[in-house]
Order: C-alpha cells, then structure tokens, then sequence
C-alpha cells in the first residue's frame, strides 16, 4: 500500500496549511518596526534591488517598495505569494518596482549575483537548522559582490523543534562571518511587545 509522507517543515504544504487554518503567529500585521527605525536612521541603504526571502504576507516588501527599492518577495507558500500580491497589487506598485517570485528560496540560481540586498526577517528560524549552512549560501550567492545582507533576527531561546526553531546571536556569526563582513550589529530597542530582548539586527556584506 503507498504510504502518504507527513508534509515538514521543508515542505511548501506544510506553510500553506499554516496560512489556510490562520495559524500564522508570526506575523505581525505591519512592517517590523526596527527595520523601519533602521530605515529612517543616518544608517538607511540606498535604493536598490532587494531579494525578501519567505515574504510571508509581504508587510516588508510593501514597505520597502515604497520607498523605492525594486523588491522582488519570494515564497512557496501561494497563499502567502496572494496576500502579498494584493498588497502590492493595491499600492500601484506590482510589475513597476515589485515582483513575486512563487518558489523555493533554496533554487534560485538563476538569480546568482543579481540582488544589491537580501532581507531576512523570520525566515531564518523557520527553516530546519540543518539547512541553515544552504541559507547562508544562497543569500551569499543571490548577492552581487559587496551586496548587502540586512536583517532582522528573531532569536528563540533553547527549545526543542520548531517551527521557530531555537537561533542564537552566536549561531550568526559562526554561521555568516566566513562569507560577510558584518558593518552593522545592535540589538533594537522598538521591538514589539511580545519579542523585545530577542531580536538583532545585523548588517552584512557580502566578502
Ligand atoms: C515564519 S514565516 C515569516 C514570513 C515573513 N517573513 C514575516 O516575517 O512575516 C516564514 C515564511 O517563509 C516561507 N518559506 C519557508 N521555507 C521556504 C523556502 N524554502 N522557500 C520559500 N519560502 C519559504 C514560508 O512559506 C513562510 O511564508
């Protein structure tokens, strides 16, 4: 008899049942604000093209976008690739400075050397630990040389599974430092409520 396999966490299915059943805790409903402080600092990038990875419900993208960075949102997950679709859809801004890309983050090599950014933010924790060496090679080779890596960590406390799974300040910059140069690295203080002491932001470029 065909055995069904229990759809993981590497799985677009196992997301897309998330987004179906609402169970979607991670989002919060806008733009994180330290990426939005960091933004508005003497700190903020110059416009450029940017790689969102695992967009989710695209509050990033958005925010991005409008400011004027061509922003391309990458999921696998179609409902999330819809909300974000809608999102930019509204704001006037899809097909003119942003694009979605329905897919797997880990094959992207058709994109090698094309983004001046990558963002992260609650993807990192969300993929199995075991590939979190693979992340770090993708987001090196999305980027063109000197391109920069800016994100917002979630950092989740020992646990076992996920997701989130457990992400530690130091677990970064083992697993970054061999391929970035990190310029920027603070601990923010306009967290929401629910993750102030936990996150990090880093800026990095790539070596
Ligand atoms: C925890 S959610 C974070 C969403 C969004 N970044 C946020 O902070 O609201 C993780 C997202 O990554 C997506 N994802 C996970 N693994 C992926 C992969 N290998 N390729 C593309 N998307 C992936 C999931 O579908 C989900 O939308």
């Amino acid at each position: 008899m065909e055995q069904t396999r229990q759809h993981t966490v590497e799985d677009r299915e196992f997301w897309e049942n998330l987004y179906q059943t609402k169970r979607t805790a991670w989002d919060l409903g806008q733009v994180a604000p330290p990426l939005k402080t960091l933004m508005n600092s003497p700190y903020a990038m110059p416009k450029g093209r940017m790689a969102v990875l695992g967009c989710g419900n695209g509050h990033e993208c958005l925010f991005f976008a409008e400011r004027g960075f061509e922003v391309t949102g990458v999921d696998f997950a179609p409902s999330a690739i819809r909300s974000t679709m809608d999102k930019l859809s509204k704001s006037g801004l899809l097909g003119k400075s942003a694009y979605l890309l329905e897919r797997d983050f880990f094959k992207m090599h058709d994109y090698d050397g094309y983004y001046d950014y990558v963002l992260e933010h609650c993807s990192f924790c969300a993929i199995d630990p075991s590939l979190r060496r693979t992340y770090a090679w993708t987001v090196r080779d999305l980027l063109k040389p000197q391109g920069k890596f800016i994100s917002l960590w979630w950092l989740i406390p020992d646990k076992q599974g996920g997701p989130p799974f457990a992400a530690h300040k130091t677990d970064l910059f083992d697993l970054f430092g061999e391929f970035f140069n990190i310029e920027i690295a603070y601990e923010p203080k306009d967290s929401v409520k629910d993750r102030k002491g936990h996150e990090f932001i880093t800026v990095m470029s790539r070596k």
